[in-house]
């Protein structure tokens, strides 16, 4: 077995620089599908690829695949890699350990003087974060196929930016119909990513195996009342959107804690109040709601309940309700195969694991649709995530990174 050196201080020094290009200031980072910001760091993170000696191909929505080329590359390949799009006010290591660590687990198996069987590809997934057009993973669900070209092409952001219009923006014309993978372009993927909860910082355990990824769920609803002068309207006869909103939004946490288990997790994190002014009664409300469970029909379970449960309420309210549901994915569950080789890494170099299931969601749920997938986690800091105080130690990440060449090495050999 050759000997391998992570070069943790290169690796930690290559993550503050790319925390640096973002929207909103240090310590926070801010980095959204085919901004200026996103450009500036794709193309920092190419020069990285390129110095490397990896050659690397974007595809039509900005996907980047860097190619450690095996000895016979047209064998299906080895995957690793996650997303470099940070939701407003995150930190700098949540994706990025698992794209910057990749790419340090493949120089790392290259300056040992390896040259694998299979090609290795790291996978700089597109917005896996919902924040430009309201779903998560959107890289990754087209590269599975559980996005097509003509539903992507409905999307339309904040702004109201169709998303190809964004796209063109991005600099990326190209045919969508060519960006599905097939499901033999990968032999395996395995992404590496903080864990974004406190169990191995607890447990003192510094790598976590992923065995199953929960299912998420996002919708929003669309509130209408009747609006008004805030001190003309008398109380009885009003129909004000954000009352009935927040009654909702109430009642939600109450579906969740008497239908769910402590697996299920429903949150109400985007509310648009309209016209938001201080002397108006509120006409029209959004709600953005996130609803996830190990367990797929529980959580449909809930989402039932608390969608009768708010049309009670507009009812009683005479407010009028539509639901946009965004997505229902279902669970995906980690390849055994792949979750032993990760265990047998972990015990040649000595290293401490848990098994355990990822309740956040991550690139890996949709590629587990195409090909056998897994991951790694690391601890950070009390578990704290999508924060600007994010944090992971050099210590930890070095860890995941030597475990996942490991990996890559065994898997590039198969
Ligand atoms: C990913 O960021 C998630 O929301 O689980
Ligand atoms: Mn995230
Ligand atoms: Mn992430
Ligand atoms: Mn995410």
């Amino acid at each position: 077995m050759t000997e391998m050196n992570i070069d943790i201080d290169a690796l930690m020094h290559e993550l503050e620089e790319l925390a640096a290009f973002s929207d909103t200031p240090p310590p926070s980072v801010t980095r959204v599908l085919w901004t200026e910001t996103d450009q500036k760091a794709r193309a920092y993170l190419k020069r990285r690829i390129e110095e490397a000696g990896f050659s690397w191909r974007e595809d039509a929505i900005g996907n980047i695949f860097a190619t450690f080329e095996g000895k016979n590359p047209r064998l299906p390949k080895v995957g690793t890699g996650s997303h470099i799009d940070a939701i407003p006010h995150a930190g700098k290591y949540d994706g990025t350990v698992g794209v910057l660590g990749g790419l340090e687990a493949m120089r790392a198996l290259k300056r040992s003087g390896f040259q694998p069987r299979r090609s290795i590809e790291l996978l700089v997934f597109n917005a896996e974060e919902p924040t430009r057009f309201g779903v998560g993973c959107l890289g990754s669900r087209m590269l599975s196929g559980a996005l097509k070209p003509e539903e992507a092409l409905k999307f339309r952001d904040q702004d109201h930016m169709s998303f190809d219009d964004a796209r063109a923006q991005g600099g990326f014309l190209g045919d969508l119909g060519k960006v599905q993978l097939s499901d033999q372009h990968y032999f395996a993927f395995v992404e590496l990513h903080i864990e974004q909860m406190p169990n191995l910082e607890k447990a003192g355990l510094p790598i976590g195996v992923v065995t199953a990824i929960a299912a998420p769920s996002s919708f929003k609803l669309h509130l209408t009342g009747q609006g008004g002068h805030a001190g003309a309207v008398l109380m009885p006869d009003r129909k004000d959107a954000f009352l009935a909103a927040s009654e909702i939004a109430l009642c939600i946490e109450q579906a969740v804690k008497d239908h769910g288990t402590i697996d299920t997790v429903g949150t109400v994190g985007l509310v648009q109040v309209h016209p938001n002014a201080i002397n108006s009664i509120p006409s029209k409300v959004e709600l953005g709601v996130d609803l996830r469970d190990i367990e797929a029909t529980r959580r449909d379970r809930v989402l039932q309940s608390l969608l009768q449960a708010a049309e009670d309420i507009c009812l009683k309210r005479g407010i009028r309700m539509e639901l946009e549901m965004l997505n229902q994915d279902p669970p995906s569950k980690s390849d055994p195969m792949l979750v032993k080789t990760i265990q047998s890494n972990c015990e040649k170099l000595g290293i401490p694991y848990q098994n355990m299931v990822s309740r956040a969601y991550h690139d890996s749920l949709f590629m587990a649709r195409i090909a056998p997938t897994a991951m790694i986690f690391i601890p950070c800091k009390d578990g704290i995530s999508h924060r600007p105080d994010e944090y992971a130690s050099p210590e930890h990440i070095r860890t995941g990174v030597e475990v996942l060449a490991g990996v890559l090495r065994d898997l590039g050999e198969v």
